[in-house]
């Protein structure tokens, strides 16, 4: 007979990554009477989440962990002990897709979650809610219960609490959230875990927005979420062709759709295409589910949306080759911006980094420049990194070089002096705006030959 009980107040996370690091503190910060235990197998991480420099750079961030670190917040590798005195466990690893065997290249590889879940089993020694937080394929709760159901005494209730903050404004998003989601089981024991977890929210978020499904709900909205999102983005970026084909201009276009309040301004900015650790991840993983349902139109009509954010990248390097006469072999390009969007220092697919070689290919000399995603350089660009330099000062960067090449729309580079950045680069100098920051007017007038995306 399993047993029957009521949940105390502790809560873990495994997987003190982007997702577990932020979330739990914000949880931290307005449940004082909870403890909050952030675990990883990654001790470096844990490290870093104890020390004075945070292992992520997130506006904000340092002050919430400070402010609750040592008191309810704590940061340990010890995993099964924060399982054991735990009663709600978030599970926040990674699940990225998958490079191997079957679905490689488009399906999650869940072996981290896999692992996590055989081991709550394993140590657990009461009842427990297990929070799915990673964004996960749509039924696998599923495979989490019957691996959590193998044991002979306790019951495990599975939820699925997807996560929609957005990197950069993490703090921000998860202090006003636009909604929070909890999908569990419509049974008793599922809505008594649904309202267990719904109170940890309710300490700071309002009623109305703690929105509860069930569990399939749950975990296909995240996937939805984002797969909306990145197709406006494509939607925009195709457009953006068109506009270089027929002199429109993309920002006057995406501000005249966007005032249609059914479409709304939001997510028509258009760049280098979409980047980020979630996008083209959580697509894929979506286009593999259609595929093994049969619904071979729904996968391709979404593969379509990956597809848009390649074009564009290999679009925008087309473009800089034409404009600099077909060729870059020797020239220097200074590229600004490494970050996958400005206030991160996360690079996971920046498109800076396909820009960057495809650059590379053409036999470029390529000087990176960012305030902070330097540290991911060497790693993101492997064997080619030896051949590309660094430096957090983009004067540095631009001196002597033909073209100045942005990625990232960090607010510095708008304030950026301009005049001197022109006298030191060598002539003719070009400036290609991947993200229509700047006032190409201006720029003009200086001596630049400016490039932006979409633009006449
Ligand atoms: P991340 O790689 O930054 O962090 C995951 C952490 O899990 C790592 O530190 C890793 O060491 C740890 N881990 C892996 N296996 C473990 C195990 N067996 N035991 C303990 N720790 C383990 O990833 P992230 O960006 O935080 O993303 C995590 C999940 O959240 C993913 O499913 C992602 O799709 C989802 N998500 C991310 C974001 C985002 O903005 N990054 C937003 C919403 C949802
Ligand atoms: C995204 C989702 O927004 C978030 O809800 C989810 O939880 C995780 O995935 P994130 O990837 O952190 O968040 O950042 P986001 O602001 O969505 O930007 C993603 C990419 O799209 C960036 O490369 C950004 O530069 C690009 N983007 C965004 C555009 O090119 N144009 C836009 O209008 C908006």
């Amino acid at each position: 007979m399993k047993s029957k009980k009521t949940f105390n107040k502790s809560i873990c996370c495994i997987g003190a990554g982007y997702i577990g690091g932020p979330t739990m503190a914000a949880i931290a910060d307005h449940n004082h009477d909870r403890k909050v235990i952030v675990v990883d197998i990654n001790k470096a991480r844990i490290d870093a989440w104890n020390s004075d420099k945070m292992p992520i750079f997130e506006p904000g961030l340092d002050e919430v962990v400070k402010r609750r670190r040592g008191k309810n917040l704590f940061f340990s590798t010890d995993i099964d002990g924060a399982i054991k005195q735990c009663d709600i466990i978030f599970v926040g690893v990674n699940t990225p897709t998958k490079t191997f065997g079957r679905g490689a290249g488009c399906a999650s590889d869940l072996q981290y979650w896999e692992a996590t879940a055989r081991n709550i089993v394993k140590v657990a020694n009461r009842d427990k809610i297990v929070v799915e937080k990673s964004t996960l394929p749509v039924r696998t709760a599923e495979a989490m219960e019957r691996i959590l159901s193998n044991h002979p005494k306790f019951h495990f209730e599975v939820l699925s609490n997807p996560e929609f903050l957005a990197e950069g404004t993490a703090v921000k998003d998860l202090e006003a959230p636009d909604r929070v989601l909890i999908g569990g089981h419509q049974t008793p024991r599922g809505k008594a875990a649904i309202k267990a977890l719904a109170e940890v929210y309710a300490a700071w978020v309002p009623k109305e927005k703690i929105l509860t499904t069930n569990l399939w709900s749950a975990e296909l909205s995240k996937l939805a979420a984002n797969a909306m999102l990145a197709q406006r983005i494509s939607s925009v970026n195709s457009l953006s062709a068109l506009c270089e084909a027929t002199e429109a201009d993309i920002d006057q276009v995406a501000k005249a759709i966007g005032m249609d309040s059914r479409i709304g301004p939001k997510f028509l900015k258009t760049g280098p295409g979409f980047g980020g650790s979630c996008f083209k991840k959580d697509i894929l993983n979506l286009v593999y589910i259609c595929e093994n349902y049969g619904l071979k139109e729904v996968a391709d009509y979404w593969r379509q949306v990956v597809l848009i954010n390649d074009y564009q990248q290999e679009r925008m390097v087309a473009g800089i080759i034409k404009t600099m006469f077909n060729t870059l072999a020797n020239k220097k390009l200074a590229v600004f911006g490494f970050a996958f969007k400005a206030n991160t220092s996360d690079t996971r697919e920046s498109p800076a980094i396909a820009i960057t070689k495809l650059l590379a290919a053409e036999r470029a000399q390529i000087v990176i420049t960012d305030p902070e995603a330097l540290g991911h350089v060497s790693g993101d660009l492997g064997e080619l990194a030896a051949n590309v330099e660094t430096t957090e000062d983009p004067y540095e960067a631009a001196k002597g070089a033909d073209a100045i090449i942005l990625l990232t729309e960090w607010e510095q580079y708008k304030a950026l002096d301009y005049k001197k950045l022109y006298k030191a680069m060598r002539k003719p100098a070009f400036l290609f705006d991947g993200r229509n920051i700047l006032n190409h007017v201006e720029l003009k007038s200086i001596g630049f030959e400016v490039k932006g995306i979409g633009k006449p």
